[in-house]
């Protein structure tokens, strides 16, 4: 089984990235062959200064493997240096029909918050097939947000076969659990830098008590129970807690008349950021480390760039060969 996914460079990384893609990333590398990448291709889109571009795409790679992808397991690469990628970009997107990506919904959203979009927004769906197709990948590990663009990869990849006679490319299937398909930020919408409304896997430990302490709650009393639908506190507190420190939560989260310093909002808050230190701690530490020697991040992302176009060329020769390149 080949897998593969992506992260883009495009800021800090956030605990909906974690639990919605690089912790399934981490599990599936034991799996079969994966590949993963920093989509800093993807990134130039929102990202406009090279300096900036540079240190994102590195802390990307240091939170992949602070994380627990193993760079000697899996492949850990910049899609930057795969020229397969925009080569093939450039040959699928002649059989992508324009009103696919004018109803994508990354772009409509993009829109309708009053957005002018650039070429490299509209086009962006297609770059990210181009990522899935090159390595004839099995399964793509991603968050909800992502699963069109897998519908569009597929039908596109299907249109491309049929055109030009042939299993060109592989379907790929998008696997996204319904656990953690979608993490709610702070706020109760998605996580989302978009939103601002993340918990960041790599802030200070100001900024993230700041952002635990900010998870937006009701006027519920200390000693009342509490509502447990639509609270993004309590589905937070869900995920990041194992199994019988949720249950003791649970239990207070939900008991009318409890004394209100164990039962209130801000003792569910302490408990969340503590989980978050409890889980992220050991990783945060590691991540300082390579950040440290970047060199030596360097070295690992030329060698996994190396592994990911050993897969690509075959794929890329029988592209060429269809389509008379
Ligand atoms: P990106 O960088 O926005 O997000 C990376 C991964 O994190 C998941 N994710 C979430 N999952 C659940 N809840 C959330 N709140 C949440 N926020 C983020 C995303 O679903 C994603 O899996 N277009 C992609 C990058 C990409 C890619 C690819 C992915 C480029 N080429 C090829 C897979 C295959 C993106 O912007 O993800």
């Amino acid at each position: 089984m080949r897998i593969l996914s992506g992260v883009q460079s495009s800021g800090k990384l956030h605990i909906g990235n974690y639990y919605g893609a690089i912790r399934e990333f981490v599990r599936l590398q034991e799996e079969g062959e994966a590949l993963y990448f920093i989509a800093n291709l993807h990134a130039l889109n929102s990202v406009r200064d090279g300096k900036l571009a540079r240190r994102l795409t590195l802390e990307t790679a240091a939170a992949f493997i602070a994380l627990g992808v193993d760079p000697q397991r899996a492949a850990l690469f910049r899609q930057s240096d795969v020229p397969e990628i925009p080569e093939l970009n450039w040959v699928l997107g002649t059989v992508v029909p324009m009103a696919d990506l004018e109803n994508a919904h990354s772009y409509k959203d993009k829109l309708a918050r009053g957005a002018s979009p650039d070429f490299g927004l509209f086009a962006y769906p297609v770059l990210m097939a181009a990522d899935i197709l090159l390595y004839d990948t099995d399964v793509v590990p991603v968050g909800r947000d992502q699963k069109q663009h897998l519908e569009l990869t597929r039908d596109w990849a299907g249109k491309f076969n049929r055109q030009y006679g042939g299993q060109v490319f592989k379907l790929p299937k998008e696997r996204i659990r319904d656990e953690t398909a979608v993490i709610p930020g702070r706020d109760g919408q998605k996580m989302s830098k978009t939103y601002n409304n993340t918990i960041d896997l790599f802030g200070t430990d100001k900024e993230v008590e700041k952002q635990v302490k900010s998870v937006l709650t009701d006027s519920t009393p200390p000693e009342a129970a509490k509502p447990v639908d639509q609270q993004p506190l309590y589905a937070l507190l869900k995920l990041a807690l194992s199994e019988s420190d949720f249950a003791v939560i649970d239990a207070r989260w939900r008991a009318a008349g409890g004394e209100p310093k164990s039962h209130g909002y801000g003792a569910f808050k302490q408990a969340l950021l503590e989980a978050f230190h409890g889980t992220f701690d050991p990783a945060r530490a590691r991540y300082a480390e390579l950040m440290a020697d970047q060199a030596e991040l360097e070295r690992l992302l030329t060698a996994g760039a190396q592994k990911a176009r050993a897969h690509a060329a075959p794929v890329m020769a029988r592209v060429r060969l269809a389509v008379g390149l």
